[in-house]
């Protein structure tokens, strides 16, 4: 299941010792139901802003957002967060992670031994899903870092959101696991089938998951430009060496470059 997210000229600004920066200058955007959409820009462009809006953590200044046409009202079951630095409870196993979030979620710790016995094969079915099936009892400072970022992604599928809001997830590992992690994000969105909103610093990763991406720009923070990306949604790890793929990766980082403000790649970094 998925849903459509419309934002609709939404505004957001922050109080910066004294001074007035505008995080979110009237942004538009329409994701549709099932799509998976990347978004990218300088730092400080509001890519984690608009998501946390998205995601009801925050609330815009001025405009709204709906999902499937219906204005939010705070978090929501229907939209499931990932972040950077996993944030797993270290007392609890791989298992309990994912299990108690789903019941966090929903608020419900009450439940009957069938909705327990569903709630525990829908866990198992998604550690297989991401190969964690062996360390299902293992606890979070055993495992590697992408480990730690499958059962974070496990953990917010487990209550089957049509959302799923990912903040630079995969920043903190290496070149290697990253690559190993995109083509997993892939097959859960082949099976998953929910809509994805994925900020990445990584023009490479956006290009490589997203159906569009959406390149931001900073001061103040907006929308300067949106890429259809022409490839089949299965793709394979040698499609980053395809022209196609690279001309379109060096068209968004000069984009970048160019609406940053500094004249240099590194301050997409
Ligand atoms: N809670 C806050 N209080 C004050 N200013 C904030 C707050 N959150 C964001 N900002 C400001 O809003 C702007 C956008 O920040 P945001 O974190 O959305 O950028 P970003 O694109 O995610 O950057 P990065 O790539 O570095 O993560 C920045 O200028 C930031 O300083
Ligand atoms: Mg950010």
């Amino acid at each position: 299941m998925s849903r459509s997210i419309t934002i609709k000229d939404i505004s957001r600004s922050f109080d910066l010792g004294g001074r007035t920066v505008l995080a979110l200058d009237r942004v538009n955007l329409n994701i549709a139901a099932g799509e998976f959409v990347t978004l990218v820009g300088a730092s400080g462009c509001g890519k984690s802003t608009l998501l946390r809006l998205i995601a009801g953590l925050d609330e815009p200044d001025l405009g709204m957002i709906e999902v499937a046409g219906v204005e939010i009202e705070g978090p929501g079951v229907d939209r499931a967060m990932v972040f950077q630095n996993y944030s797993l409870f270290p007392w609890l196993s791989v298992l309990g992670n994912v299990l108690f979030s789903r019941r966090l979620v929903a608020n419900r710790y009450d439940l009957t031994a069938s909705e327990r016995d569903g709630e525990t094969a829908r866990a198992s079915s998604l550690l297989d899903l991401m190969g964690l099936t062996r360390v299902q009892d293992a606890y979070p400072d055993q495992l590697s870092g992408g480990m730690r970022q499958r059962v974070a992604i496990a953990r917010a599928l487990m209550s089957r959101p049509a959302i799923l809001l990912m903040d630079e997830p995969f920043g903190a590992l290496d070149a290697q696991t990253r690559e190993v992690m995109h083509d997993l994000i892939l097959d859960v969105f082949a099976k998953e089938k929910s809509t994805i909103v994925f900020v990445t610093h990584d023009v490479e990763e956006a290009v490589y998951l997203g159906q569009r991406v959406v390149l931001m720009a900073p001061q103040p923070g907006r929308i300067d430009t949106v890429y259809e990306v022409p490839f089949e949604s299965q793709r394979l790890p040698d499609l980053r060496l395809e022209p196609e793929f690279l001309h379109l990766k060096r068209a968004v980082m000069q984009r970048i470059r160019e609406t940053s403000g500094v004249g240099n790649v590194a301050a997409a970094h």
